[in-house]
């Protein structure tokens, strides 16, 4: 096997499951938070299939206690809560019900970004940042071109939308500087379709996704994502 090329930042790990792997390593981190330190957990969660995935596995692990993880959300879609695009009825359906629930759920409300800025700015740190990769290399709601990928300063949370129209609707979401507070990122990337934009990233390429920077960032891609 040829030797895998690491990410421009972090670690990749090539799994034969990722939702498996993510749900281990996720357990594993909330572990080792209890330990470091009494309180909630903070998880901010993507949307998409490979998220729904990730999500309805880690909803199985029975050592997590749920009454103490914050939610909130690395992007969404502005759409009522209960649309089928809104990524916190992805949530909601896929992991808050099947755990009996969490301890907060903070959805993005797409008309005061400011507010959500706040919110994630008082955080001060995420314990762990979840984020998908699309086909084109975007990752949350930062696409190539797109303004809130290429936001100067420190904005948290931006509105932001696909300049190429690819992915639907007006958009929220988390910035470079706001994913950096994450004390683990992982970017869970699973399927054949995955391929090109990994392989993009691996290559050197300035996507989206090749952008996020933080103290821990672990790649989770399967064979598929791997070897197309
Ligand atoms: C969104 C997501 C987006 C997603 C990737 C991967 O709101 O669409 O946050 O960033 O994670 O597009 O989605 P798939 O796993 O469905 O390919």
């Amino acid at each position: 096997m040829s030797k895998l090329r690491e990410p421009p930042s972090g670690e990749l790990r090539e799994v034969r499951d990722v939702p498996e792997a993510f749900a281990e390593l996720v357990a594993t981190e909330f572990l080792a938070a209890r330990t470091r330190r009494e309180g909630r957990f903070s998880m901010a969660v993507s949307g998409g299939d490979t998220a729904r995935a990730c999500y309805e596995r880690l909803a199985m692990d029975s050592s997590i206690d749920w009454s103490s993880v914050d939610l909130f959300l690395g992007d969404e879609r502005c759409v009522p809560a209960d649309d089928v695009a809104a990524n916190q009825r992805l949530v909601r359906e896929s992991l808050v019900v099947p755990t009996g629930g969490v301890a907060r759920l903070t959805p993005m409300c797409c008309d005061d970004p400011a507010a959500y800025a706040a919110t994630i700015a008082r955080l001060g740190e995420i314990d762990l940042v979840h984020l998908g990769l699309g086909p084109d290399g975007h990752t949350a709601s930062l696409f190539p071109g797109s303004a809130a990928l290429e936001a100067p300063g420190e904005a948290l949370v931006l509105a932001s939308e696909d300049p190429t129209g690819r992915n639907p609707y007006p958009r929220m979401t988390l910035t470079l500087p706001a994913i950096a507070l994450g004390r683990l990122v992982v970017f869970t990337v699973a399927g054949p379709t995955k391929h090109g934009a990994l392989e993009r990233i691996l290559g050197g390429e300035d996507l989206p996704a090749a952008r996020v920077r933080a103290a821990r960032v672990i790649w989770l891609c399967d064979r598929g994502a791997m070897q197309g």
